[in-house]
């Protein structure tokens, strides 16, 4: 196995799913929202992120995305699962896990932006500035973190470590 060290505790990353709850919340107020959860790692931020919110006027649909940012192609995208809702004249929240290059978060948006949606943001737990290759920020971030290659939390390592309860740095 890999050496893994935690980096965002299970309290923290409670606390500040509590936050941008209420920044929902208030953005929002009891609008519905369709929610966009970003598979695979994004199952668990977008069943605790639900949860706390106030507004019950909430969809939830998902999408399947791989980026292969460390190929000499930047831009390989392979979309596997699309959204199956009518996304027209609607509120939607894409939810990733991290923002890294943004390679993902740049397709989805422009992607979801094609079909007329009412109101477009974006929620990432975490936002790896450092290695950003597009031009795209998240409208709620979770926490800033450097540039370390990190699991948990849904975050994965070869399909494993997604069911630790934090966030931890991965030795490779
Ligand atoms: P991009 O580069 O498209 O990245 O912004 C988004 C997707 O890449 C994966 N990713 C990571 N996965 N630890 C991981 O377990 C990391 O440090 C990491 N950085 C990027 C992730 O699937 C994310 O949705």
């Amino acid at each position: 196995m890999n050496k893994i060290k935690t980096l965002i505790n299970k309290k923290q990353i409670k606390k500040r799913i509590k936050t941008i709850a209420k920044e929902i919340d208030k953005d929002f107020k009891d609008e519905q929202i369709i929610i966009i959860c970003v598979l695979k790692g994004s199952f668990y931020f977008v069943n605790d992120i639900i949860r706390k919110l106030k507004n019950k006027n909430i969809l939830i649909d998902f999408v399947k995305i791989k980026s292969y940012s460390n190929t000499s192609s930047t831009n390989n995208i392979d979309f596997q699962l699309d959204t199956s809702f009518n996304l027209k004249n609607k509120n939607i929240i894409i939810i990733d896990d991290i923002l890294d290059t943004g390679n993902t978060l740049y397709f989805l948006t422009n992607h979801i932006k094609k079909m007329g949606p009412k109101k477009i943001k974006t929620c990432v737990l975490l936002n790896k500035q450092a290695r950003r290759k597009k031009e795209i920020n998240a409208d709620y971030v979770g926490f800033e973190i450097d540039n370390n290659f990190v699991v948990g939390y849904g975050l994965d390592y070869e399909e494993k470590y997604r069911q630790l309860q934090y966030i931890a740095i991965l030795k490779k």
